[in-house]
């Protein structure tokens, strides 16, 4: 697929919402929204989320709530490292900063999910999803957050497909390649 394709695909695929830089202001004055973890690659990954949400044939609202996890999952970051709680402090950033107040309740559950374990112990998600109101849409829709996060690992040069969840995701990896060059 062209750039050209793949900016047309994505301008029909675009919500509108929108990614704000001031999210990425952390507790110590640091504006990382430049940083490898910024606005560029939640872009990306909102990209990739997108996507992967009409080849799956995602619900309209799973695809919602995965286009809000995608925007808001590395927002809670106070390091480029590790981080291994981050997940949890993106999902908190969330509410905190009140961006959450116009999303339907339904649909915030499973993007809040995917936001709080996107970066954490896979099983303990597993376990965790059977409280939720949808358990198989809302594991769609964190699997489908963490694949499009895993996808714009190019950016790092250490993608590795064995992780990624979905076979559709593996037929990606060319586009997250040429989505880097096109969204750098
Ligand atoms: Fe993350
Ligand atoms: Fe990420």
């Amino acid at each position: 697929m062209g750039s050209t394709q793949h900016w047309l695909k994505d301008s029909v695929l675009r919500s509108g919402l929108v990614i704000d830089p001031a999210w990425f202001l952390r507790p110590d004055g640091v504006d990382a929204s430049r940083s490898i973890h910024g606005v560029a690659h939640t872009e990306r990954v909102r990209t990739h989320a997108l996507e992967l949400a009409e080849t799956l044939g995602f619900d309209a609202w799973e695809r919602e709530a995965l286009e809000y996890a995608a925007i808001w999952h590395d927002i809670g970051r106070t390091d480029d490292g590790a981080d291994y709680y981050h997940g949890a402090k993106s999902a908190g950033k969330v509410v905190g900063l009140g961006l959450h107040t116009e999303v339907d309740p339904f649909v915030l559950e499973s993007a809040l999910f995917a936001v709080t374990h996107h970066c954490g112990d896979e099983d303990h998600a597993l376990h965790q999803a059977r409280w939720f109101s949808d358990p198989d849409a809302t594991l769609r829709v964190f699997h489908a957050l963490k694949d499009a996060d895993i996808l714009d690992r190019v950016r790092l040069g250490d993608l590795d497909p064995a992780y990624l969840y979905f076979g559709q995701s593996h037929e990606r990896i060319e586009t997250a390649w040429q989505l880097l060059r096109e969204m750098p």
